[in-house]
């Protein structure tokens, strides 16, 4: 049973990821062309155009053929049809997303979203903590917005990375290291999604219900559909990154994570500023250059520091082996012991000495340059048991 139960979680995971990613590219995608088609749009020459209220124009030239959008400056004299809308995009990515937070972080909680090293938390406090987050931080945007902060954009976006920063702090105090990265980006992709579902989309009903009606289409609600979509796409790239994450514990696990956090959230916001910028014929190169200049102090700042050879002519290896086979084994064997584990997880198998020695430099990175591994700390290795594994890969791996 529990080796279909293993197999039914991962196929799950498996197929709802690959749904998440096409939504998410189709969200992104119509999103970022949006914002491009916006901030490129030019007074309309003709005066047909003009006649019938169009505000701007672009032309475009692709796949072979010449297109021509035109942006009302509020809505057409007659309501066309049939008249697309964007919105699956968004629910379908937010869904899909909510369904592999709980599949992976809320029912199996214990591996990937506690750390007991971080908080001693119990399955529901973690969940609960998890979803309030989601639903408090989109109420606290979602007021300020209305708020007469709304009309301060510079401010607004000030006081969102303060609070940010510390929702980061937060979360990197009480989940696992991914567990918390997570979550950031899933409070950024529920404010999205629910700027979509509760702003965008309800203006966009009156507008065409005013059509309709016949009366006239209040601007207001076209403005504040563009706010909320402007918004949007400053946290874009910090959501993207944080999709990816995973992959990278030095990120994750490292003991400043939520300030490498937030300093790449600050430099996908500058780097998309600078793109929106400059479609509206702005080159702003600071903005870019910030950004990156910030991926590059990262990179320096995380280098890696060398292990004490000192340490490494002391080890033994049979210490070093007991180690791993207490300590890791259990999940990274042919025939998984662990609770919940029916295959070695990757395929990574710690069995025998050539195994180990073939896996120095991964198991390097897992436990003593990242700490990603064990997950949660699941076994509990110790920091001196980490020193000890480094210094022996540091001294050559050897196998006596
Ligand atoms: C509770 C089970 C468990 C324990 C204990 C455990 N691991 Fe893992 N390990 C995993 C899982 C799950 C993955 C896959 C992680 C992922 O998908 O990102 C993994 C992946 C890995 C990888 C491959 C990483 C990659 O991305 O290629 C290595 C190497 C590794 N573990 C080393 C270790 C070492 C060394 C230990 C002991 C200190 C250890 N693991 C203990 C569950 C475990």
């Amino acid at each position: 049973m529990q080796a279909e139960y293993a197999y039914v979680l991962e196929y799950l995971n498996f197929a709802i990821r690959w749904l998440h990613m096409i939504a998410g590219i189709a969200w992104i995608g119509a999103s970022l062309y949006f914002v491009w088609l916006d901030s490129s749009l030019l007074p309309p020459k003709d005066q047909p155009s003009k006649d019938i209220g169009i505000g701007g124009e672009v032309w475009a030239l692709h796949g072979g053929g010449f297109y021509r959008a035109q942006k009302f400056s509020v809505a057409p004299p007659e309501l066309p049809t049939p008249l697309h809308w964007f919105k699956w995009e968004a629910y379908t990515t937010w869904l899909s997303g909510f369904a592999l937070l709980v599949l992976i972080y809320y029912v199996q909680a214990d591996v990937y979203l506690i750390d007991k090293s971080v908080m001693d938390l119990t399955p529901v406090a973690a969940v609960s903590l998890g979803l309030g987050s989601l639903i408090v931080t989109w109420i606290i945007y979602h007021l300020m917005c209305l708020s007469p902060l709304g009309k301060n954009e510079p401010l607004l976006a000030g006081i969102m990375f303060v609070l940010l920063g510390l929702l980061a702090y937060g979360f990197t105090h009480v989940f696992s290291g991914r567990g918390a990265f997570i979550h950031f980006g899933a409070v950024l992709g529920t404010i999205m999604a629910a700027n979509v579902l509760f702003v965008i989309m309800p203006g966009q009903h009156e507008m065409v219900r005013a059509k309709v009606e016949g009366r006239a289409v209040d601007p207001i609600h076209g403005q504040m559909g563009k706010q909320r979509s402007v918004h949007n796409t400053y946290f874009t790239l910090p959501v993207l990154f944080v999709m990816i994450s995973n992959h990278y514990a030095g990120f994750t696990n490292h003991r400043h994570a939520w300030a490498i956090l937030m300093a790449i959230s600050l430099a996908g916001a500058l780097i998309r500023l600078y793109s929106v910028l400059s479609h509206r014929g702005e080159k702003r190169h600071m903005l870019w250059m910030s950004g990156y200049g910030i991926l590059i102090g990262l990179f320096v700042a995380l280098w890696p520091k060398p292990a004490d050879p000192s340490l490494a002519a002391a080890v033994k290896f049979a210490d070093v082996k007991r180690v791993i086979d207490a300590k890791c084994a259990v999940c990274h064997a042919a025939k998984p012991t662990f609770p919940g584990f029916a295959a070695p997880p990757k395929n990574v198998v710690m069995e025998t000495p050539e195994q180990l020695r073939t896996l120095a430099a991964q198991i390097n990175q897992q436990t003593v340059a990242t700490r990603a591994m064990p997950p949660g700390n699941l076994t509990q290795l110790s920091d001196e048991e980490r020193t000890l594994i480094g210094a022996w890969i540091a001294g050559g791996a050897k196998l006596q």
